[in-house]
């Protein structure tokens, strides 16, 4: 069965789980690492809802440009309502395995939560080498889905839904393999940063209350899980935060890199 579908409705789901403070502070983080400068060239790879694209582009200025390229038309739609009138920035459509850039085009380039979509991680990056200059940075960051704690009482169904969940991208686990990754790429690695996403209680505008709703929807009907399964998990997972016992938790992983 297929994975996660950046499709209209998926689009609309990444655009209000992104827009929440755990991903406003995980994005806050990403930017200060890159630390991009006035005047550089930057590429968003996977631009998804263009938010980093339109904080990149007030970084670097009118004296600098911003590309973010993603394959999805409907994310590419939100993108460019979101970075509005900017004109050095830009939302192009592509693959970033084939990236209709130059070579040594970017200063700096950026692909959060994409590569665990993407099958050819190689070919991925070395696309990603190809379009920096010469000791231009690159910035990797995903997640591992073994590093969510998630505080559910039958933890026998919760195990089942992440099961099931695991199927919405190509590579659960990717991080451990980056940084072996990035080095055969020709991109040396210069940092590695844990970026944790942290909910103590259940609230709706949270990473944990609205990712719930897009696991529940994506594992309902696969690996034998039923509709009443799935509700049951829910509730579940609501009973913990009404009786304030509630824990959520999940780790991104962002490595940094330069072109040699
Ligand atoms: C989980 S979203 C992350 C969006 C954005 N990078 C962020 O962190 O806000 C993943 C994005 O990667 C895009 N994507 C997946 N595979 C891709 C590919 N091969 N080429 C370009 N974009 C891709 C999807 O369309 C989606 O917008």
């Amino acid at each position: 069965m297929s994975m996660l579908q950046f499709d209209e409705n998926g689009a609309r789901h990444i655009l209000r789980l992104y827009a929440t403070p755990d991903v406003v502070q995980q994005r806050a983080r990403v930017l200060a690492l890159l630390a991009a400068q006035p005047g550089e060239r930057v590429l968003d790879i996977g631009s998804g809802p263009g938010f980093l694209v339109a904080s990149l582009a007030d970084v670097v200025g009118a004296s600098g440009a911003v590309h973010g390229l993603d394959q999805s038309p409907p994310m590419n739609a939100v993108a460019r309502d979101v970075i509005g009138t900017r004109p050095w920035a830009r939302i192009d459509d592509g693959d970033a395995v084939e990236l209709p850039y130059g070579d040594g085009a970017f200063d700096a380039a950026v692909a959060t939560q994409v590569y665990e979509y993407i099958a050819d991680i190689p070919r991925a990056l070395s696309e990603l080498r190809r379009v920096l200059r010469l000791g231009g940075r690159a910035l990797v960051l995903d997640t591992d889905w073994d590093s969510v704690v998630w505080h559910a009482a039958d933890r026998q169904r919760h195990r089942r839904v992440m099961a099931a969940w695991e199927e919405h991208l190509v590579h659960p686990h990717l991080p451990c393999t980056l940084p072996g990754h990035l080095r055969r790429a020709r991109l040396r690695v210069t940092g590695r940063h844990l970026i944790p996403l942290f909910n103590s209680s259940f609230e709706p505008n949270t990473f944990s209350a609205l990712n719930m709703e897009m696991i529940a929807q994506f594992v309902s009907g696969r690996q034998g899980l039923t509709d009443e399964d799935v509700d049951a998990w829910m509730a579940d997972l609501r009973e913990r935060g009404a009786e304030d016992d509630y824990l959520f938790s999940v780790n991104r992983y962002c490595f940094l890199a330069v072109a040699e």
